[in-house]
């Protein structure tokens, strides 16, 4: 059995979390638009064709923020082909994903989603095949409220109010031999400077991200974001990050070793971005935007190059186990031990596509495994991050050494006066564990709520048939002791404890 300790430490400065850390991400990919999002003849669309099933589960996740339209899929989008009416809309080839773009789903239509879904548009422009002109001209079409031509065309699409989108991606992976319109370091620092400038000339409130490299593994990595940040390093918000973790083959070890690896690059991205800062001597601290993260099975990774071009994609959803659910929850954790300098973050992605929620063209929507943890992190891990010390046993993976066989972030809400301490045991033989959490620096009342997700096997999924196979448990109980708890933790389980605070 691991036996744990955890020092939590209330007395000490605490880092304010930016509830955008629990974004999400919708590209037109795969079925997430197109029978995801909209699916006019299903029973349950609205009058602009929208699934209330869909829009009332990704309620559920409290996602305040979600990026659009891609993805590789910007860096080939024409915006204009997306707004106006339907009829005139043109059909376009989609050369990142190998289908036909049929444009009947646009920004307008993304932002009416968005209102009716209780979260804020983040959008990307294609600095791929297109640059700073189309990038400014979206800006003033969405944000600039009326008086010329562009903002003019937007009110007569019907949108008299500026959308006033705040956040903008400079567009996606621009290192990525396989992005429309890659370029080297050098060149894409000097277009995402003089991009960012002009929209930022058009709406002066917006904030700007960088695209970092496409991923830790990629040979470009470091000097990627310190090339690109010396051509712009003053006039952009935040570097973005993505990654993507797959299973090992069934490698627990180096699976459960993800959320670490997250750490890592996000320690090593921080630690480039402080190095333009000081070779500039810059007072300008750069934020991180992991703007696209989740598990992503290799064998799901196909694009489909058929000559055939179809409207409505026939690429495979992912669907999680039990362990997916684990590793999806630790890298929320760690995301939100990093939240001093993680201002966004954005699962990848919502619908169908990597996603929490799954749907069935004319049938139902459904919730994954991973959809709990992004839950319940999502709703209980705001207000501040509390500093803490987890004193655990490790264990080394192929991939990483020294991986505690536990995981822990505790937060604490004033609002609701709670103090939510959160541990997944990852250990990867399975083993129940004992934590012993000493609280210093506050007084709990001793009211304490159980959140547990965990199933007897880890390879179980919620399918069509068992869309609640893997759901989470909730108890209440009374401690006897106030400051000194030992908790027991069930193996291979996602836990949440609440504990009130006096
Ligand atoms: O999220 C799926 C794809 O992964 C995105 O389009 C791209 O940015 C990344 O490579």
């Amino acid at each position: 059995m691991v036996i744990a300790r955890l020092i939590i430490q209330a007395d000490f400065p605490k880092i304010s979390i930016d509830a955008r850390i629990y974004g999400g991400f919708a590209e037109h990919l795969g079925r997430h638009i197109y029978t995801g999002m909209i699916e006019p003849a299903h029973p349950l669309a609205d009058a602009q064709g929208f699934r209330t099933d869909v829009i009332e589960l990704f309620r559920g996740l409290y996602m305040p923020i979600v990026r659009y339209p891609g993805g590789n899929f910007v860096s080939g989008y024409d915006w204009e082909d997306g707004v106006g009416p339907l009829a005139e809309r043109p059909k376009r080839l989609d050369l990142a994903w190998g289908v036909t773009e049929t444009n009947l789903f646009g920004t307008n239509a993304f932002v009416d989603w968005c209102r009716k879904a209780n979260t804020e548009p983040m959008l990307a422009v294609n600095l791929g095949t297109r640059g700073i002109d189309s990038a400014r001209a979206l800006t003033e079409y969405c944000n600039h409220p009326s008086g010329t031509a562009l903002s003019d065309l937007r009110r007569e699409h019907g949108y008299q109010t500026p959308h006033a989108i705040k956040t903008w991606c400079l567009g996606n992976e621009v290192d990525g031999h396989w992005q429309m319109g890659a370029k080297p370091a050098h060149d894409y620092g000097l277009l995402a400077n003089e991009a960012s400038k002009c929209m930022k000339g058009v709406d002066p409130s917006i904030e700007t991200i960088l695209c970092g490299s496409s991923g830790r593994a990629m040979p470009t990595f470091g000097t990627w974001e310190w090339e690109a940040l010396q051509g712009c390093y003053e006039n952009v918000d935040y570097v973005s990050l993505h990654t993507y973790y797959d299973d090992h083959g069934g490698d627990l070890a180096s699976f459960f070793a993800s959320p670490d690896l997250m750490g890592d690059f996000i320690q090593e991205t921080i630690a480039v971005c402080d190095a333009v800062k000081a070779s500039k001597k810059s007072k300008h601290v750069m934020m991180l935007s992991f703007d696209e993260w989740n598990v992503w099975f290799p064998e799901n990774n196909l694009i489909d190059r058929s000559p055939v071009w179809p409207e409505l994609s026939t690429r495979k959803s992912d669907v999680y186990d039990m362990a997916d659910a684990l590793v999806v929850g630790g890298m929320l954790l760690t995301l939100l031990a990093n939240a001093g300098r993680v201002r966004i973050a954005c699962i990848a992605q919502i619908v169908n596509v990597l996603a929490p929620i799954l749907t069935v063209p004319s049938g139902p929507a459904w919730c994954q495994t991973i959809y709990w943890p992004f839950q319940l992190t999502s709703l209980y891990g705001r207000g501040v991050l509390m500093d803490t010390v987890l004193d655990c046993p490790y264990f080394d993976a192929s991939n990483r050494e020294h991986i505690g066989f536990m995981q822990s972030v505790t937060t604490f809400d004033a609002v609701k006066h709670t103090m939510n301490v959160f541990v997944i045991n990852r250990d990867p033989s399975g083993q129940v564990g004992q934590i012993t959490v000493d609280v210093r620096g506050m007084q709990l009342t001793g009211d304490v709520e159980h959140v547990m997700l965990r199933h007897d096997n880890l390879n179980a999924e919620n399918t069509i048939d068992a869309p609640n196979n893997v759901f989470p448990l909730r108890k209440s109980f009374r401690m006897d002791v106030t400051q000194r708890l030992e908790l027991t933790v069930a193996g291979y389980s996602w836990n949440l404890y609440r504990f009130s605070v006096a």
